[in-house]
C-alpha cells in the first residue's frame, strides 16, 4: 500500500497534524480548481479537528462540505454525523448552505436516498454515469474492526464498483456511504485513527497480505495521495 504514516503522541498532536496537512491542500484545491471538495467523517476523532477548523478566517464560500457516511437517522440525531459536524464546526462559520451536501436520509428507504445523492454528487461535479468525480480531500476513520466510512466487514457495500453510493450495513442498522472507488478517485485521502483498541485492526490493514473483506480499509488505494496519521497505536516497525 503507497502510503504516508505518521504516528503522532497524542490525539491532540495529532488534531495539529492534520491541520497542518489539510490547509494546505484545501488553499491548493482553491488556488488551482476555485474550489475544494471535501468529505468528512463521522465517530468522534474527527471532532476536534472540526473544531480547530471552526478558528481559521478561510474562504468558506469556496469550500464545498460532503460526508463519506452517514448513519440511516435523522439530521437532528445524535447519531448524526452530520449533526457533529454542524456542532463542532459548520454552524460557526459564514459557510453558504448550499456549500454543505448533506446525505438525505429523510425518504424512509436507505436504498432510494443512496441513489438521490449519487444524482446530486454526479450533478454537482458533472459527471457521467460512467466516471467517478474526483473529490479533493477525504478524512477517513477505522474502526477497531477495520471498517472505513460505512464499508463495514463482509457486507455487500465493500463489493460495489459501479456507483458513488451505496447502503453499508452495521449490525442491521443502514447506513449511506461512498463507494470503495468512489474513494480511490480522490486526490488525497487522510486516515486519522487513536486508540490502541485499533493496534490489531491496524497490524492487519498494513499487512502486507490480509483478507479485504475482513479489514476493508485494505480497500483504500487512493489514486492521489495516502496518508495515514495514528495515535495510540504502533506499526510494525516500531513493534
Ligand atoms: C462513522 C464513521 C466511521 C468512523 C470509524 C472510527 O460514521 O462512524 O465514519 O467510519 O470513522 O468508526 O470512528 P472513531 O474515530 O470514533 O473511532
Amino acid at each position: 500500500m503507497n502510503k504516508q504514516v505518521e504516528i503522532l503522541q497524542s490525539r491532540e498532536k495529532l488534531i495539529e497534524r492534520a491541520q497542518e496537512i489539510c490547509l494546505p491542500k484545501i488553499q491548493e484545491a482553491i488556488k488551482e480548481r476555485g474550489q475544494c471538495t471535501m468529505a468528512l467523517a463521522g465517530g468522534s476523532t474527527p471532532k476536534p479537528f472540526y473544531e480547530s477548523m471552526a478558528t481559521h478566517n478561510l474562504p468558506w464560500d469556496k469550500i464545498h462540505i460532503f460526508w463519506g457516511d452517514e448513519r440511516y437517522v435523522s439530521p437532528e440525531h445524535s447519531d448524526s454525523n452530520q449533526r457533529m459536524a454542524r456542532q463542532a464546526w459548520l454552524d460557526k462559520v459564514p459557510m453558504p448552505a448550499t456549500n454543505i451536501h448533506a446525505m438525505p436520509t429523510g425518504a424512509g428507504d436507505a436504498e432510494a436516498d443512496a441513489a438521490t445523492h449519487e444524482r446530486h454528487l454526479r450533478e454537482f461535479f458533472q459527471v457521467s454515469q460512467e466516471e467517478f468525480p474526483r473529490f479533493d480531500l477525504i478524512l477517513l476513520g477505522m474502526g477497531d474492526d477495520g471498517h472505513t466510512a460505512s464499508l463495514f466487514p463482509h457486507t455487500n457495500a465493500l463489493r460495489v464498483r459501479d456507483r458513488l453510493i451505496t447502503v453499508g450495513n452495521k449490525d442491521g442498522q443502514p447506513r449511506l456511504t461512498f463507494t470503495v472507488p468512489l474513494i480511490n478517485q480522490a486526490r488525497f485521502v487522510i486516515f486519522v485513527v487513536s486508540g490502541p483498541d485499533k493496534q490489531a485492526a491496524l497490524d492487519r490493514v498494513f499487512a502486507e497480505k490480509a483478507d479485504e473483506m475482513t479489514y476493508p480499509s485494505r480497500l483504500i488505494q487512493p489514486q492521489g495521495e495516502l496518508r495515514w496519521l495514528l495515535t495510540g497505536v504502533k506499526t510494525e516497525d516500531q513493534i
